[in-house]
């Protein structure tokens, strides 16, 4: 006989129930309670599987079909109470049901194990958020693709090192991130593919001797077959890692977009005004109007990167097969989860609204020599210099600029001949910063024409 209080589950061998402490370490309803929708589902396939494989009654099945169905509006209605001496959310429904429907309840089980329940329930979990990251990333490429279109032609500093390097257009800016977020996607696609095949069924880790149909449960749920190996099978959690991983390079990106717009916001940039909607005040100095929601989108990377770094470190040397260790794989996979389409759609809903100011971009395109590479290949063409005299003869013009604290244009020709003789007036038509853009036509330059293709190309990829 056992003790009235070890775990009605898998009590059996036991003679007492577990110290306080150790059920505190055991449990993870706590947190594994967000799975309850896909545990039910995941035990609808099953039970309907046992009843058409024959292994259990129809009549069986059914009640059980009703009674998860019972189980989860209480969930969802917020009337179940969760115990944590029943350690997690499959002990928890399978409980509840029996005490709703009775000895039916304890046929569910049959042919599987929590292992590769717990397995099953995850995948559908992390799905569902690869399938929202995918559609986050779309909004946030249609808001930036918009930005796109209307300042196509827009001029502004380009950066490298973050000095003034040549002029670029607005539209070809924002393309860029549209760019690295459809490689996120992509990610997240190919993830999803590779994840895509059902634990269920493979038991605790050997199979299982009951003629049950993992193609059957594998269809209902939504996989595209089960999986080949059921050692496999139970210990895999490499789509959590694809996910982290895929959801960590997204984060980078939208961190490096927010770097960029709290640069920009500030006084001395002024490239963009950030709408009251996304901005926030100071409560000692009035004046201001601070980017917080950028800087927490900037923040969130060290969330997302450390779920990943904690899974990988959960699951490095674990020998084959489940180990409880991969408890450890939910809280922060579901806190990544969380981080990252929260910055997905506040990093949308601030680029929507956000209003670059055409002057101040256009003043600042012409500062810093921005055009002095222009006057280095207008040499080269003009005059048939070698690129690397072309240069040296810019260096000095850029010098002789500099110490007269003058931009390129603003010097003479008197100027430009002292330095180089051969130089003619044609030299100032492509000191100009749209002369500039307009003039880098290569395939994925700057020029306005090739911004407005790729707008073009990614509206009709993105529908
Ligand atoms: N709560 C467990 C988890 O999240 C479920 C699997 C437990 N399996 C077991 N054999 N104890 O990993």
């Amino acid at each position: 006989m056992t003790d009235n209080s070890s775990n009605q589950m898998w009590g059996g061998r036991f003679a007492a129930g577990p110290d306080a402490i150790m059920e505190a370490i055991n449990a993870s309803i706590g947190f594994d309670r967000r799975m309850a929708a896909q545990d039910i589902t995941g035990s609808r396939a099953h039970a309907a599987m046992l009843a058409k494989a024959g292994i259990i009654t129809d009549k069986d099945a059914e009640a059980i079909r009703e009674g998860l169905l019972t189980v989860l509006s209480e969930i969802e209605g917020g009337t179940f109470n969760y115990s944590a001496a029943l350690e997690d959310i499959h002990m928890n429904v399978e409980a509840r049901l029996k005490e709703i429907i009775g000895e039916p309840a304890g046929r569910l089980h049959t042919g599987r194990s929590r292992n590769d329940q717990v397995a099953t329930d995850f995948k559908l979990w992390v799905r569902d958020q690869m399938d929202a990251a995918i559609s986050g990333i779309e909004a946030l490429m249609k808001a930036l693709i918009a930005q796109a279109e209307a300042g196509a032609d827009w001029v502004m500093p380009g950066f490298t090192h973050l000095q003034v390097a040549q002029p670029v257009t607005w539209g070809h800016h924002m393309m860029a991130y549209v760019e690295m977020l459809a490689r996120d996607r992509s990610r997240f696609v190919d993830a999803r593919k590779r994840m895509n095949e059902s634990p269920l069924g493979a038991a605790a880790l050997a199979g299982t001797s009951f003629p049950i149909d993992r193609h059957m449960t594998a269809e209902a749920l939504g996989f595209d077959r089960p999986s080949a190996n059921s050692l496999d099978a139970v210990s895999d959690r490499d789509f959590a890692l694809d996910f982290l991983g895929a959801a960590s390079i997204c984060a980078i990106h939208l961190s490096r977009l927010s770097e960029e717009l709290v640069i920009w916001s500030s006084a001395q940039f002024r490239f963009v005004t950030l709408s009251d909607r996304f901005s926030t005040g100071s409560s000692i100095m009035p004046q201001k109007k601070n980017p917080d929601a950028a800087e927490l989108i900037r923040a969130k990377i060290g969330r997302i990167y450390g779920a990943n770094t904690a899974l990988t470190i959960v699951m490095k040397g674990l020998p084959l097969a489940y180990s409880k260790d991969m408890q450890e794989d939910k809280e922060q996979t579901f806190d990544a989860a969380d981080s990252l389409m929260l910055a997905l759609a506040a990093m949308e809903g601030m680029v929507k609204d956000m209003t670059g100011n055409r002057e101040s971009l256009e003043a600042a395109a012409g500062t810093g020599f921005s055009t002095a590479t222009d006057l280095a290949d207008w040499l080269v063409r003009a005059l048939n210099m070698p690129f690397r005299d072309a240069h040296h003869v810019t260096g000095s013009l850029v010098a002789m600029a500099e110490s007269r604290g003058c931009d390129l244009p603003d010097l003479t020709l008197e100027d430009m001949k002292s330095v180089h003789e051969h130089i003619t007036k044609d030299v100032f038509g492509v000191l100009g910063v749209h002369n500039s853009v307009a003039s880098r036509t290569s395939y994925g330059g700057t020029a306005p024409e090739q911004v407005r293709a790729q707008v073009a190309r990614w509206k009709d990829l993105l529908g």
